[in-house]
């Protein structure tokens, strides 16, 4: 296959349960131009260093210019064309400094260390609940009965949701999150589809913000609702409630259900971690390394760049391919092998420069949470699929469902 055609290739679901032989493909042009004018960053230096050149914009444009939908948050990703939606509408990880770092910060100043540290507690507590409710099954879904929904109740408690309002949240998530992925932005179905969540998701929170207001609780909205002014306005604070709960939600599931298909293909390894469980923080970091939720992210040229025999155009969009940088082998040795023991693991599961994720100690705590607790007690774990159906995206990619079999849970 032509490497201009490589990236398209990555994009096809045939290719969805392993895209790495491609990525080794496109490692052997550090940065290459597709047909479609993309320019992929694929060797983990060529990533390193666009992730922290203030010549790449995180503004990214859809290809075309469509209607406003009167809504300003949905505009933003039905129309996110600069200078024609304000700005001002899309959550920061869209956004560039100096706006970006205003809002970040504001974020950042919610995650204390007492919340976090309570969400640790909060996360075993929720695991063991959820297995609890499946005592006696022969078969789990480890995606629908785990996975899916521990990310959820942990950002909703973190926000301040009210629990009856929780379930609502669910079916929001599922729908925004494939908002994330760039092909949906020129699908009409998916875009009225995410239109109606967004209409309703803001309506909501703009409610919630107001009561937040009102009656202060020990809660991240009531911090950042308190924040609103010059440097954060309403539709800041929504979006960027909505972005915590978008951000935070598929690719901890994703974290979650990749790491345990490759604990069940590992059986030595899950057996370590179950009598081992101060093992947990090296092999998420692996996991991170090896199979990453997030596969790639897109950027735009601000200016023209040089780089690894490359010059990048003004305006062209750049596609940071995070997933290959963490296999490429100048780097890591052995690098299709999946061992919690390498040493020094400088993976970009979580990217890497001013977008760096905002709640990787959160995503950490869950994971680890959720990994323990299965290898301890799920008995004999099988896989009924292997491999196991994938959602369709390829940038924020991981099984629809982790069917197990197993002898029973502890
Ligand atoms: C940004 C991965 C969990 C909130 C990012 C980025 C990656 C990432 C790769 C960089 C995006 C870019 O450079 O364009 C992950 C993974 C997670 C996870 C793999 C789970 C395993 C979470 C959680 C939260 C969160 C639990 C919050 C509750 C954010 C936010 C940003 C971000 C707000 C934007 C940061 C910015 O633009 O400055 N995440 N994330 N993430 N993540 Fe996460």
């Amino acid at each position: 296959m032509k490497t201009g055609r490589l990236f398209e290739a990555v994009k096809d679901e045939a290719n969805r349960a392993d895209p790495y032989p491609l990525y080794a493909r496109l490692r052997e042009t550090p940065v290459s131009r597709q047909d479609d004018g993309t320019y992929v960053a694929s060797t983990h230096a060529a990533i390193a260093s666009l992730l922290h050149d203030p010549r790449i914009s995180s503004e990214t444009l859809p290809p075309s210019e469509r209607p406003r939908t009167g809504n300003p948050l949905s505009d933003w990703i039905v129309n996110p064309v600069k200078n024609h939606v304000t700005n001002t509408h899309r959550p920061f990880i869209f956004r560039d400094p100096p706006d970006h770092d205003t809002l970040r910060g504001a974020v950042m100043g919610q995650f204390t260390p007492q919340r976090v540290h309570a969400m640790r507690e909060r996360s075993h507590v929720l695991v063991s609940e959820l297995l609890d409710k499946q005592a006696g099954a022969t078969r789990i879904d480890l995606v629908e009965d785990l996975a899916y929904p521990l990310p959820v109740t942990v950002i909703c408690e973190m926000l301040g949701i009210p629990r009856e309002d929780e379930p609502q949240f669910h079916g929001w998530a599922t729908q925004l999150a494939s908002a994330l992925e760039p092909d949906n932005l020129g699908n009409a179905e998916a875009r009225a589809a995410n239109i109606t969540t967004f209409d309703e998701i803001s309506t909501y929170m703009a409610g919630l913000i107001k009561e937040k207001r009102r009656h202060p609780q020990d809660d991240m909205l009531s911090g950042l609702g308190g924040k609103a002014g010059p440097g954060m306005g309403e539709y800041d604070l929504i979006a960027t409630a909505i972005l915590l709960l978008v951000a935070g939600h598929e690719t901890t599931v994703n974290l979650i259900a990749n790491s345990m298909l490759a604990l069940v293909r590992h059986p030595d390894i899950l057996a370590r971690l179950a009598c081992e469980p101060d093992l947990a923080p090296r092999l998420i970091e692996e996991m991170l390394r090896y199979d990453p939720p997030v596969h790639f992210r897109t950027r735009r040229a601000l200016n023209a760049i040089d780089i690894a025999g490359t010059t990048i155009p003004e305006g062209a969009d750049i596609v940071l391919l995070l997933a290959s940088g963490n296999r490429d082998p100048a780097v890591f040795e052995d690098p299709d092998r999946f061992d919690p023991d390498r040493p020094d693991i400088r993976h970009f599961g979580f990217g890497g420069g001013l977008h760096y994720c905002a709640g990787a100690p959160l995503a950490r705590f869950e994971a680890e949470a959720a990994l323990v607790a299965l290898a301890q007690r799920l008995t004999h774990p099988r896989l009924v699929d292997d491999p196991p159906p994938y959602r369709p995206g390829a940038a924020l990619r991981g099984p629809k469902h982790l069917r197990l079999a197993i002898d029973g849970i502890a």
